[in-house]
C-alpha cells in the first residue's frame, strides 16, 4: 500500500465526518467506576449514559462468578464452540437463558450484533452453500431498527423487492403490507427492535402478534417474528423480561445481549430447540467466531440468577422509581421529552444541534456524562440529550442532575 496515495483519501473522509459532527473516535477514557460514578482524570462523574441499567457490572456476585470461572477455565474460550470452545459454563448459561425466557433452547454468541447477523442470514439464506430454506422470503423491518439488523439484511443479500420497510411503529402500515404481499411470497420474517434505543419507545408485540394471526394462514410457510430486545431485557418489566413482559406477547426468535442490563459481555438467541439447532448448523458468526470468555459467561449466569431473586426484583423496583422521579422533576421544570418513555432511556428534546452538543459539554464540565443525539440518528430539529437512568443512581444523584440541567437551561 502506498501511504502517499491512500492517506489523503482517509484524511479527507475523516475531515468530512468531523465536519458533519458524526465522529466517533474521540473517546472519554474511564479509569474506574464506583456505583453510579466514573473516574476520569482523577475526577468523579455521574453516569447518565450507560446501558448497565441495574448496576450489575459492579455487583460483587457477578465479579465473584467471573473470577471463579477464570480460575477454573482460564481467560478465553480457546476455540470456537464446535472445536474445543464449548465449556460447561456456556452450557449452563444457555440452559439458564432458555429457562429465563420460557423457551426450549438458547445459543450464546460473541455479541448481539453477531446474533442478529446469525438469525437473519440463516433464516433468509440457510448456510449459503446448501439451501436448507429454499423458498423466497419477504422480510419486513421497522425503519428505525438497529444497525445490526440493517447489516444482517445486507449480509443476507435480501434484494429490495423482497424487503418491506414499514414506518416506525406503524402497525397499520405493517398490516397493509402483509395484506398486499399475500400470494406473492410463501413466508415472511418480521423483525423489530423491542426497545428503540434513541427514544426508549417499545414495540407493541401484542399488536404485531394479532396482525400475524390475521395473516398467518395466507402465507403457506408462515410468518416468523424476530425481536431484538437488547435494551429491554434486564432493564424493565416487573421481572426484567423486557418488551415481551411489558407488551404482553412473545417473539418466535428473541435476541438479547449480555452486555447491557445483564452487566456482562456477549449476545444470545432463544427460541425452539429446532431453531437453535438450525442456527448452530448455519450461522457463520456462531460457527466461525469464538464464543464469549468463561468469565463473561459465568457473570452473565450469575446476573440471570440474581434477577430472578428478591435482590433482582428490588433493583427493578428501584429503577422504576428512579425513572418516575426523574420524569416528574423534569416535567415540573418544564422540559419536554422527545418521547414518553416508560423505559430507563429518557430522551430530552432540545431540538437544535449546536445547543444539544453545548449542553452535553457543559454537563460534562459540571461532572455529568450524558450523550447528545443529533441528525442523522434522529431527524433534523429533533436533537436530544439521551438520558439513561439506572438503579445504581440514588435519588440525590437524580436531583443533582436535574438541578444542573435547570441551571444550564436558564
Ligand atoms: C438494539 C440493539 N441491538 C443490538 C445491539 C448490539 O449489542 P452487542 O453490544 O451485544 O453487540 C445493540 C447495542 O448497541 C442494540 O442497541
Amino acid at each position: 500500500m502506498s501511504d502517499q496515495k491512500f492517506n489523503p483519501l482517509l484524511e479527507s473522509e475523516l475531515s468530512r465526518l468531523d465536519a458533519a459532527h458524526v465522529t466517533k473516535r474521540r473517546e472519554i477514557i474511564i479509569d474506574g467506576f464506583s456505583g453510579s460514578k466514573a473516574l476520569i482524570n482523577h475526577q468523579k462523574y455521574l453516569i447518565f449514559n450507560s446501558n448497565d441499567y441495574l448496576g450489575l457490572r459492579l455487583h460483587s456476585v457477578l465479579k465473584k462468578a467471573d473470577h471463579q470461572a477464570t480460575r477454573k477455565y482460564g481467560t478465553g474460550p480457546g476455540a470456537v464452540r464446535f472445536i474445543s470452545g464449548s465449556l460447561r459454563v456456556h452450557h449452563d448459561l444457555e440452559t439458564a437463558l432458555a429457562k429465563f425466557h420460557g423457551r426450549q433452547a438458547a445459543m450464546v454468541i460473541s455479541s448481539a450484533f453477531a446474533a442478529n447477523l446469525a438469525v437473519l442470514t440463516s433464516l433468509v439464506r440457510g448456510s449459503g452453500t446448501e439451501t436448507l430454506i429454499s423458498s423466497p422470503v419477504l422480510v419486513m423491518s421497522d425503519e428505525l431498527n438497529h444497525r445490526s439488523i440493517v447489516d444482517g439484511l445486507r449480509l443476507a443479500q435480501v434484494p429490495s423487492d423482497r424487503k418491506a420497510i414499514y414506518r416506525h411503529l406503524d402497525y397499520a402500515h405493517l398490516d397493509s403490507l402483509l395484506s398486499d404481499y399475500v400470494g406473492k411470497f410463501p413466508r415472511v420474517i418480521i423483525v423489530t427492535d423491542g426497545v428503540f434505543s434513541m427514544l426508549g419507545q417499545v414495540a407493541d408485540l401484542a399488536f404485531i402478534r394479532a396482525i400475524i394471526n390475521k395473516y398467518e394462514s395466507r402465507y403457506p410457510e408462515g410468518i416468523v417474528l424476530v425481536v431484538d430486545d437488547c435494551h429491554g431485557i434486564a432493564a424493565f418489566g416487573p421481572t426484567g423480561r423486557g418488551t415481551e413482559e411489558v407488551s404482553g406477547a412473545r417473539a418466535d426468535i428473541l435476541v438479547g445481549t449480555l452486555g447491557k442490563g445483564l452487566g456482562s459481555d456477549g449476545g444470545y438467541i432463544v427460541g425452539s430447540q429446532l431453531i437453535i439447532d438450525y442456527l448452530r448448523e448455519t450461522a457463520s458468526t456462531y460457527i466461525y467466531s469464538n464464543s464469549i470468555s468463561p468469565g463473561s459467561a459465568a457473570s452473565a449466569l450469575a446476573a440471570i440468577q440474581l434477577i430472578e431473586s428478591k435482590s433482582g426484583t428490588a433493583l427493578l423496583v428501584k429503577s422504576a422509581a428512579n425513572i418516575k422521579l426523574f420524569k416528574a422533576l423534569m416535567l415540573k421544570a418544564g422540559f419536554v421529552f422527545a418521547a414518553d418513555s416508560v423505559h430507563p432511556i429518557q430522551p430530552i428534546l432540545i431540538g437544535d444541534t449546536a445547543k444539544t452538543q453545548t449542553l452535553s459539554a457543559r454537563l460534562y464540565d459540571l461532572g455529568f456524562l450524558v450523550t447528545p443525539i443529533s441528525y442523522p440518528v434522529v431527524p433534523r430539529g429533533r436533537d436530544e440529550l439521551r438520558v439513561q437512568i439506572s438503579s445504581a443512581h440514588t435519588s440525590t444523584d437524580i436531583k443533582k442532575f436535574v438541578r444542573a440541567l435547570i441551571s444550564l437551561n436558564n
